[in-house]
């Protein structure tokens, strides 16, 4: 039996807790392939890898494309700039046309919530969303809680506070689902105007206050003010905005213990984090980022089909 059933990774709830368990485990063994000075091995030679990031990204692009490179697949990236869709071209036929060059995985980021199942419904490769609109970010929640797993050595029990841009945040729209099935408390901070309607249908529990969460948060995951998607004015500056909910050293200090500072990139320093704190050894975003080449590695590995008995890394 494959690690996943599900054939793609359009949403974080297309695995199970226990798949996203092994997924994890998996990812584990590749962040050691990481470590050598050789970093590379033939899992997915003679795959064809196709990275479509129609929205900018730096991390999940990069990330993507080196997991890749690592199990030995072709990776080919296309950027918005330089696709037929700014030629008027469908999705679906964009998604047609990659089908027929006989691509075996398609990681797609796109404005549009969704776009990921329309490819899915159009050909037949394996799709992984790297972000679509305001949904979900799937890939990112498993770095996510590979990064939480490495330094708390579990995830039932923990006190999760997601604090910010809640209403605009793909991260958010995965992150809050996956740790409330694997047994955390997932907590969104944020001002009202930052809120959706509904944060309790995603399992996590609201709050209007940093300052209140802060000494009972193992993690305080700090988002990023989406001011592309800000249509609105929901706070009056910014300046306000990280004077109420900001992370600086002097609400760090009321922290718990091994409590965790994580932010999915890129921040902008002064705004959700102060420049100190983004260099705070709590702050862990750069093992975010290491972490995210081996969950990456582990996914398109574990879509393909493999068995986790059969793999030597
Ligand atoms: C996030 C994204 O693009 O959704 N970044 C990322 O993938 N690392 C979060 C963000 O842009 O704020």
């Amino acid at each position: 039996m494959g690690i996943v059933k599900s054939k793609h990774l359009l949403e974080i709830g297309d695995f199970t807790p226990s798949e996203i368990m092994s997924i994890l485990d998996l990812a584990r063994s590749f962040k050691e392939v990481n470590d050598r000075a050789i970093k590379k091995l033939p899992t997915l030679r003679g795959r064809t890898i196709v990275n479509m990031f129609l929205e900018p990204s730096t991390r999940t692009r990069t990330s993507f494309e080196i997991a890749a490179k690592r199990l030995s697949a072709d990776a080919v990236n296309m950027s918005g700039s330089t696709s037929s869709t700014t030629k008027g071209e469908s999705l679906v036929d964009t998604a047609k046309t990659l089908s027929a060059m006989n691509c075996d995985i398609v990681v797609i980021r796109h404005r549009y919530a969704g776009a990921p199942r329309i490819l899915a419904d159009n050909m037949s490769a394996h799709i992984i969303n790297g972000g679509d609109g305001k949904h979900q970010h799937p890939t990112q929640t498993l770095l996510d809680l590979f990064t939480m797993r490495e330094h708390f050595g579990h995830l039932d029990g923990l006190n999760v506070a997601i604090v910010g841009d809640i209403a605009h945040s793909r991260v958010f729209g995965s992150l809050a689902p996956a740790l409330k099935a694997l047994g955390a408390n997932p907590i969104a901070v944020a001002p009202p105007t930052l809120l959706p309607a509904r944060p309790d249908v995603l399992g996590a529990e609201v709050s209007w206050s940093l300052d209140e969460v802060i000494p009972e948060a193992d993690v305080l995951y700090m988002l990023r003010i989406q001011q592309e998607r800000l249509d609105d004015a929901p706070f009056p500056t910014l300046r306000e905005y990280a004077n109420l909910f900001g992370l600086d050293a002097r609400r760090a200090a009321k922290m718990r213990e091994n409590a965790i500072v994580m932010h999915p990139g890129p921040m902008n320093r002064g705004v959700e984090v102060s420049s100190e704190i983004a260099d705070d050894p709590r702050m862990l975003v750069l093992d975010q980022v290491n972490a995210g080449v081996a969950v990456r590695m582990a996914v398109m590995y574990a879509l393909i089909g493999g068995e986790k008995d059969e793999l030597t890394v």
